[in-house]
């Protein structure tokens, strides 16, 4: 049965190539829409995003509107077959607010109110704020809900960053009596006996600054966890007249990768479509294989969130940011290289910051797809095309996905915890990097992976990695149990099972929740320096073979029910458990006690792929620096093949024969692929 999810908007059923588009920046030179709209069909663009920052266009003064602009340009773009998604302006205010209502603007972790200026500057909590976000919001809804050029909303702009003023503090000790209920609850939850740090009133509690208290990880964790909260009711206040106008019109708001302040998986609910912001740094490490997976890994989280459904790449560069350390050209063949790579992944869409570059002002030497020079004889225009004419080929691609059989447990509650937690390894506990290294020993052998969080459904996967779950909240470890018991393979590692959901440590041994699961009990983890190293080394009882470096971090275990398969090389315990193995009902859970390096991950994941037949985008082996990712309808597999070598690289494809979407041609057994190119087959 063919299985594919509806596109974006009804009303485009093809993929979305475009961009933010800012006409407000050029209202006095009229001759540039016109021109724009030229260039937009000449690159293949379908879709605008309008109106991101343009509050003080649409609100000059306070209660005066002006939407005649507005309506030119979304009427213009319109007649020439280019939809718009309409934005909200809240992302930035206009100077007369935040002078006549200071309290609109946000307060830092100094205590001080910020002064007006930048972007993403206010407070998510002000009865004001939210007050002038309602009449803008309404007015927007009212006047293009309904006009058929509109396909849907864009809210404000990379949601982000937490205000400590007065009202948000109230705000935040409001929810926490909702959460705890009575203040001996909390207090508890928080431990706040230490230190003598008691609550003896709700108004004693402040949110977290560096210069008070930011001892109790407790209240850290919630006031994250409030952060989270407040932007999203926010976002819920912006949506309101949205939906009251035209309940069928999608909304979404840009996400910005794995950003550490908030937790998507609750932002992820409120959204229609997931979309976000890739600006990876290309070409400014020795080669570019080990960000292509990371960036992979983002794509995969994003696709994950909403189980599955195709994400919009809302964001990407065109050409050089303007704001990394080394803003870098992309090389031949990486921009398309680097949109498909989205596309690979699940993304329905292809969008650039910006269309046109700005003149001034913060973002003039921002890459963008019409360059000051005005013309479409540029190479990131021609790049720009290219990206156009292939999506224009891709449509029988959009709205499939995944499936994939492996599924990676990466927990923002967890990272937020782990990093506070002052343990065994304050020089660098790296949570992330730990979840990236796991996912590219997949990545490289093109074996697509979910990248989900713990409260995520397991039963769907074969194989569930859970690397470093320090934290584990109420029902994981028996939902982990049942996994495994019911047939599921589970891999976790050392630094697991620690803690609970208000970060207070299991009592009665580690892993606390996963150690019936997993077979052991930890009692202690040393933590080595940057140089030094012990060793695992397998007993070759079975396939996995051989001696491997342990760095960072040594679990000291005892087995209980499990068995080992590997022991340390080196230190006093030298011969104790390092891998573990413990049979639990009709499935297997692992445990690798210390932390491991590159060639470690590739061993044992090739060994479990080798037991478990997982689920391949291709059965074939890849070449350093070439990855394969599926996108599948269920009856029909699309197999995009990337090279992220700055080299032409072979491919042997396995026996099956394969049709190359792009140049609608039967391809042969070998398949040679240009320095960063690509190929899309069909099975
Ligand atoms: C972010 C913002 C954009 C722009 C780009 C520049 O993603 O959303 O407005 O500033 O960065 O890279
Ligand atoms: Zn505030």
């Amino acid at each position: 049965m063919i299985n594919k999810y509806k596109p974006i908007s009804s009303k485009l059923p093809h993929f979305i190539h475009g961009g933010d588009y800012n006409p407000d920046q050029w209202l006095d030179h009229p001759e540039i829409l016109e021109e724009d709209i030229r260039l937009m069909k000449l690159s293949k663009c379908n879709v605008m995003t309008v109106g991101i920052f343009s509050w003080v266009s649409l609100e000059p003064e306070e209660g005066k509107f002006n939407f005649e602009w507005l309506d030119g340009v979304i009427n213009k773009l319109y007649e020439n077959d280019i939809h718009v998604l309409l934005a909200t302006p809240t992302g930035a205010r206009p100077a007369w607010m935040s002078f006549k209502y200071p309290e609109v603007l946000r307060v830092s972790s100094n205590r001080m109110r910020n002064s007006h200026g930048g972007r993403h500057n206010h407070c998510y909590t002000s009865p004001i704020y939210r007050e002038k976000t309602r009449i803008i919001n309404t007015k927007l809804a009212e006047r293009y809900s309904n006009h058929p050029g509109v396909i849907g909303w864009h809210i404000s702009n990379e949601y982000g960053g937490d205000c400590h003023c007065p009202l948000c503090e109230e705000a935040f000790r409001n929810w926490l009596k909702e959460k705890y209920k009575t203040l001996d609850n909390l207090n508890k939850a928080w431990w706040t006996t230490f230190w003598s740090h008691t609550y003896t009133d709700w108004s004693q509690i402040e949110s977290p600054v560096p210069y008070g208290e930011e001892g109790v990880h407790g209240l850290n964790l919630d006031w994250k966890r409030f952060v989270t909260h407040q932007t999203i009711d926010f976002y819920k206040w912006e949506i309101e007249p949205l939906r009251k106008a035209n309940a069928d019109l999608p909304i979404t708001t840009n996400f910005m990768e794995m950003f550490y302040g908030l937790d998507y998986w609750k932002f992820a609910k409120e959204v229609d479509v997931v979309s976000w912001d890739n600006y990876p740094t290309w070409h400014n490490e020795a080669d570019d294989v080990t960000l292509a997976s990371r960036m992979s890994m983002v794509h995969d989280v994003m696709r994950s969130l909403k189980g599955g459904k195709p994400f919009m790449l809302m964001e990407s560069t065109p050409g050089a940011t303007n704001w990394q350390a080394t803003s870098k050209l992309k090389k031949p063949g990486m921009h398309l290289l680097s949109s498909m790579q989205a596309v690979a992944h699940g993304s329905d869409t292809v969008q650039y910051f910006q269309w046109r570059k700005s003149r001034g002002s913060s973002e003039k030497f921002h890459g963008a797809v019409v360059d000051h020079c005005g013309h479409e004889n540029t190479r990131v225009f021609r790049d720009v095309t290219d990206v156009g004419t292939t999506l224009t080929k891709l449509d029988e691609i959009l709205g499939t996905s995944v499936n994939p059989d492996v599924a990676i447990i990466f927990d923002w509650e967890n990272w937020w915890a782990i990093d506070d937690a002052q343990g065994p390894r304050n020089c660098g506990i790296k949570y992330k990097e730990t979840i990236e290294q796991h996912y590219k020993a997949f990545w490289k052998k093109g074996i697509p992976v979910d990248v989900i969080n713990m409260d995520c459904d397991f039963s769907k996967y074969k194989l569930v990695v859970a690397p470093m779950l320090y934290m584990v909240r109420p029902g994981v470890g028996e939902r982990l149990e049942n996994f495994v018991k019911n047939g599921g393979t589970l891999v976790s590692t050392y630094w697991s099972g620690i803690a609970d959901e208000t970060d207070l440590c299991f009592l009665g041994g580690f892993p606390g929740p996963l150690r019936k699961v997993l077979g052991i009990w930890s009692e202690e983890i040393d933590s080595l320096t940057d140089d030094q190293r012990n060793t695992i080394n397998f007993n070759n009882s079975n396939e996995l073979k051989g001696e491997f470096e342990a760095i960072e971090l040594c679990d000291l275990i005892h087995t209980e029910t499990a068995e080992s398969l590997a022991v340390y090389g080196d230190d006093f315990y030298k011969g104790r458990p390092a891998v573990t193995v413990n049979n639990f009902g009709s499935g297997k859970a692992y445990y690798i006690a210390a932390r491991t390096k590159e060639d470690f991950n590739d061993t044992f994941y090739t060994y479990l792929n080798n037991t478990l037949s997982l689920k391949h985008a291709i059965t074939t082996e890849l070449p350093y620096g070439v990855t394969a990712q599926l996108r599948t309808n269920g009856e029909n597999d699309y197999i995009f093949l990337m090279n992220f070598n700055n080299a032409t690289t072979k491919i042997e494809l396995d026996d099956c024969s394969y049709y190359d979407i792009l140049s609608k041609e039967k391809v042969d057994k070998t398949i040679t692929l240009a320095p960063y190119g690509l190929a899309i087959l069909k099975k």
